[in-house]
């Protein structure tokens, strides 16, 4: 059961606080953007970390990147794979509604690994709908992904103080099992990784250090 609590919006109006007395006002939040965190809610097993942790790899921009970019395809992540796909229909459903018969197929998905030092560019996914990143480990305390509003900007305002209207970036915590959902051009990043976590520590690599399956490219079938 999918808590769908953790897709409500912030707030759909907010008292304005700053008019003249005896006037009052709302600010309406128009066109938000759907950011979905799902949680697997089970530990994953030492074969699904074995195998994740033992990818052959090649450089990436940043980081360290998987060598197969269909990696949800190996039999031994399909409970992953189900989950993933479980979240991405709960999160079609409740953001778009679709009217007609549609569904949304994962088509590439691969890992990233980070080394203290590096960290995972800026970027967006072109020619995909829906994009979703896998922790399946991950320290919730220093560990985040950022998000960036990329629209053209008539002035550049400096703020006193940051909000949900002025801020041109947004970061969420992710810890163990959490999977982010959000709209393919939005980008988004991993910030320079400053230290090894504990979990690493029971490791036979070193390389890996924060890492996540991504999908993208999600057309719809029809
Ligand atoms: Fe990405």
């Amino acid at each position: 059961m999918i808590n769908h609590s953790l897709l409500a919006p912030i707030s759909v109006a907010k008292e304005n606080q700053n008019l003249p007395n005896k006037t009052s006002g709302l600010i309406h939040n128009l066109f938000p953007t759907a950011v979905g965190t799902y949680k697997v809610n089970r530990e994953l097993t030492e074969k699904e970390l074995k195998f994740i942790k033992e990818q052959e790899t090649r450089p990436n921009m940043g980081n360290i990147t998987s060598v197969d970019n269909y990696i949800l395809k190996n039999k031994i992540l399909s409970k992953i794979r189900t989950f993933i796909q479980d979240s991405i229909k709960d999160y079609f459903e409740t953001i778009y509604k679709p009217n007609n018969d549609v569904s949304l197929q994962i088509t590439q998905s691969w890992l990233n690994y980070t080394e203290p030092g590096q960290h995972h560019h800026k970027h967006a996914h072109p020619n995909s709908f829906i994009s979703g990143v896998f922790y399946p480990q991950a320290n919730k305390e220093t560990d985040k992904i950022f998000f960036f509003r990329e629209q053209y900007q008539a002035l550049s305002i400096k703020p006193r103080e940051w909000n949900i209207w002025n801020s041109e970036s947004w970061w969420l915590e992710v810890g163990t099992g959490d999977l982010m959902i959000f709209p393919s051009r939005l980008s988004h990043m991993v910030e320079t990784v400053n230290s090894y976590r504990d979990w690493e520590t029971d490791r036979k690599s070193t390389r890996l250090n924060s890492s996540h399956l991504k999908l993208s490219r999600m057309p719809s079938s029809a």
